[in-house]
C-alpha cells in the first residue's frame, strides 16, 4: 500500500482564499452544526419566533418570506470577496431538530472573525449555544484565525457567559452600545 502524500507546509499567504472557503458541517457533543440553506427557513421561522429573543439584539421575529430571502442570500456567501460568511443551523444530534444558529464573518485576509449565536426560546439554558460556539471557534482556530471577537449588549448575561465559555474576554470598547469581547492573542501573534 502506498504511503499517503505528505502535504507541503503552508505559507501564511496560502492559508486563505477568502471566497472559496466552504462552510463545513461540524459536530460537537449534543449538536450538529449544518451549513445553513434556504430550505432551513420554514423550520427556523418557528425557532426564531418570540419577541423576547430580540431584547438585546434588536429587530423582531422574521416572517417565513423574509427568512427565505435572508437564507438564500446568506447561503450564496458574501458578495465581497474580502469577506467570508459562515452560517450554521444548530441541530440536536438526538432527533436533528433545529434549535438555533451560529455565525462567523471572516475578514482581514482571514485574520479576524466576528462571531454570534442565537438559540430559540424553547431550547435555551441547555448548553446548546456554548457547545455550538465552541465547535465554531475550534474550526476558526484550526484555520489559524487568531483574532476572534463578538459584540454583546452589556446587560446580556447569557451571551456573556457563552463568550466566556469560548475563551473571549470583555474589553472596554463599545460599538453601538455593545461591548466588544475578544479572544486574547497568543504571544507570538501580538
Ligand atoms: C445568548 C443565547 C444564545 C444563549 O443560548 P443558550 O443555549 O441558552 O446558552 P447555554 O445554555 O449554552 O448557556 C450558556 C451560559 O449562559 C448561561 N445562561 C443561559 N441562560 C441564561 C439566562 N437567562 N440568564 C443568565 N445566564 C444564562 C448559562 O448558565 C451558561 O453559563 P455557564 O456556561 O456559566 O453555565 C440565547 O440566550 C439567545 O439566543 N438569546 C437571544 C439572541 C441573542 O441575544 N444572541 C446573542 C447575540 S451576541
Amino acid at each position: 500500500m502506498g504511503q499517503a502524500p505528505v502535504p507541503a507546509p503552508r505559507r501564511a499567504y496560502d492559508l486563505y482564499t477568502l471566497d472559496t472557503v466552504r462552510t463545513p458541517p461540524l459536530t460537537a457533543g449534543r449538536v450538529h452544526l449544518t451549513p445553513l440553506a434556504e430550505t432551513d427557513a420554514a423550520e427556523m421561522a418557528e425557532v426564531l419566533a418570540g419577541d423576547a429573543l430580540y431584547t438585546f439584539i434588536g429587530g423582531s421575529a422574521p416572517t417565513l418570506e423574509q427568512l427565505r430571502h435572508r437564507y438564500a442570500r446568506q447561503a450564496a456567501g458574501s458578495p465581497d470577496p474580502r469577506q467570508e460568511w459562515h452560517n450554521w443551523i444548530i441541530r440536536t444530534t438526538a432527533g436533528g431538530r433545529a434549535v438555533g444558529y451560529v455565525q462567523a464573518t471572516v475578514t482581514e485576509n482571514g485574520g479576524r472573525a466576528e462571531i454570534a449565536w442565537v438559540v430559540g426560546l424553547a431550547w435555551q439554558g441547555r448548553g446548546y449555544a456554548a457547545e455550538s460556539a465552541r465547535a465554531m471557534v475550534a474550526w476558526l482556530r484550526s484555520r489559524g484565525i487568531v483574532e476572534i471577537v463578538a459584540h454583546i449588549h452589556p446587560d446580556h448575561t447569557a451571551s456573556a457567559a457563552v463568550a466566556r465559555r469560548v475563551g473571549l474576554e470583555p474589553t472596554d470598547e463599545f460599538h453601538h452600545g455593545e461591548r466588544l469581547w475578544r479572544a486574547p492573542l497568543p504571544p507570538d501573534a501580538a
